[in-house]
């Protein structure tokens, strides 16, 4: 078998990268690992900047996401007993923010790709890369061989992409925190119409939606915690604990779909690339979700990939190609910033740091007076432009 562009991994990165090459002309096989099923179900966060609804409306996959997504023009942080709006309207005006869950713009990107006939394989096992430093190409599922020009490694943070660059090319930039996040689905209309970002003693908790019938929360849990320590009751208990701190806001509870616990990791591999292999998403960095940012510059990576190999495959050029993790990493580490910067605002972290605390409260309150410190928090949670 053979293409133009060997992609592996059906999320997001992979998806979009697969459908924006296919616009241009170029063709491409993806080769996922899991069920469509499993990735279409997949519960992920679900907060889209407006350079990627743009992003997807153009390419002609924002129908549904026009029709169901959530615009959202801004934020509560709720702390100390009172919460503050970042009003995106006033402080980036024309930038807002859609709240839109992942696996739906999964869902839509594998409906286009199918219509548009496009190659894309589920349930593939043992991929292995080969030779990417010319001629790369996969090898899958007992035997089975895929040339390519190049490949791209959007299999995510556990994928084999990564892995199969030779020891000492990367450079890894990491931080672990000290907690994990608890998510948590739930069929219950939303307690708030915007987001609320929430500090407590108890630890930090985050009120997100996914429509006017379903609501998405997350805590803050030790990192070691699981689900098993978390039944349905104790989960309503911390929420109210942890959000019910201002006057008048009382949650509504009910029905728990979906729970997980994700760990909270930074990460970066420098540089994105290695022969003909690029890294897109997950494969190349992770950052916290407390600034919603994963996804967004998984797009980001993957409309600089695309304008690259463009110029690669119509004008035989790989100056952009060669240009490409540069071009990634002045966003990626301004992502990284802001993420660290966020979790590390609103998260408890020692018990008995006093003066940590304080300054999380002096920043807090900066945040939520001056106009300047809340329009840095603004733009970047919108997203800067491309
Ligand atoms: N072979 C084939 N596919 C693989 C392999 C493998 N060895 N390993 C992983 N995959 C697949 C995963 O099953 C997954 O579907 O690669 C895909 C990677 O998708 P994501 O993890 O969603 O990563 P990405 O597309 O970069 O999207 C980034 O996802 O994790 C969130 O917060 C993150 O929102 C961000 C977004
Ligand atoms: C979500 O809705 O899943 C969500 C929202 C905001 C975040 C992270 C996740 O910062």
């Amino acid at each position: 078998m053979r293409t133009q562009v060997g992609i592996i991994g059906a999320g997001p990165a992979g998806l979009l990268l697969s459908h924006l090459l296919h616009l241009r002309g170029i063709s491409s096989v993806v080769l996922e690992r899991r069920s469509r099923d499993y990735v279409e179900r997949r519960v992920r966060a679900g907060v889209l900047e407006q350079g990627t609804v743009d992003t997807l409306v153009e390419a002609g996959v924002g129908e549904r996401l026009r029709r169901e997504g959530l615009p959202h023009h801004g934020i509560e942080l709720r702390y100390e007993g009172a919460g503050h709006r970042i009003p995106f309207e006033k402080l980036v005006p024309g930038r807002a923010i859609t709240v839109y869950g992942q696996q739906e713009v999964v869902k839509d990107l594998i409906a286009a790709r199918l219509a548009a006939g496009g190659d894309v394989r589920f349930e593939v096992e043992d991929v292995a890369l080969h030779s990417l430093e010319s001629r790369p190409y996969v090898t899958f599922g007992g035997g089975q061989r895929l040339d390519c020009d190049v490949i791209a490694g959007c299999d995510g943070f556990h994928g084999v992409s990564r892995p199969s660059i030779p020891e000492g090319v990367l450079t890894v930039f990491e931080r672990d925190y000290p907690f994990a996040w608890l998510g948590v689905l739930a069929a219950v209309p939303p307690s708030s119409e915007e987001l609320i970002y929430c500090r407590t003693e108890r630890g930090f908790a985050l009120h997100s939606m996914r429509s006017p019938t379903v609501s998405r929360f997350y805590l803050q849990v030790p990192p070691d915690a699981t689900i098993e320590e978390w039944p349905d009751e104790r989960i309503w208990a911390e929420l109210k604990a942890r959000l019910e701190s201002v006057p008048g806001f009382a949650l509504t509870t009910g029905v728990i779909v979906e729970k997980s616990v994700t760990p909270m990791r930074s990460f970066v591999a420098e540089p994105m690339q290695y022969g003909r292999l690029y890294l897109a998403g997950d494969a190349a960095h992770i950052v916290p979700p407390t600034g919603a940012k994963g996804l967004n510059l998984a797009v980001a990576d993957v409309r600089v990939l695309t304008e690259a190999l463009a110029r690669f495959f119509e004008h035989g050029s790989s100056d952009l190609l060669d240009g490409y993790s540069a071009a990634c990493l002045k966003r990626v580490w301004r992502a990284q910033h802001f993420s660290w910067w966020m979790t590390t605002l609103l998260h408890t972290f020692e018990e008995d740091d006093a003066y940590g605390r304080r300054l999380q409260l002096s920043y807090l309150d900066y945040v939520t007076s001056s106009e300047p410190a809340a329009t840095t928090l603004a733009e970047n949670y919108v997203g800067l432009p491309w």
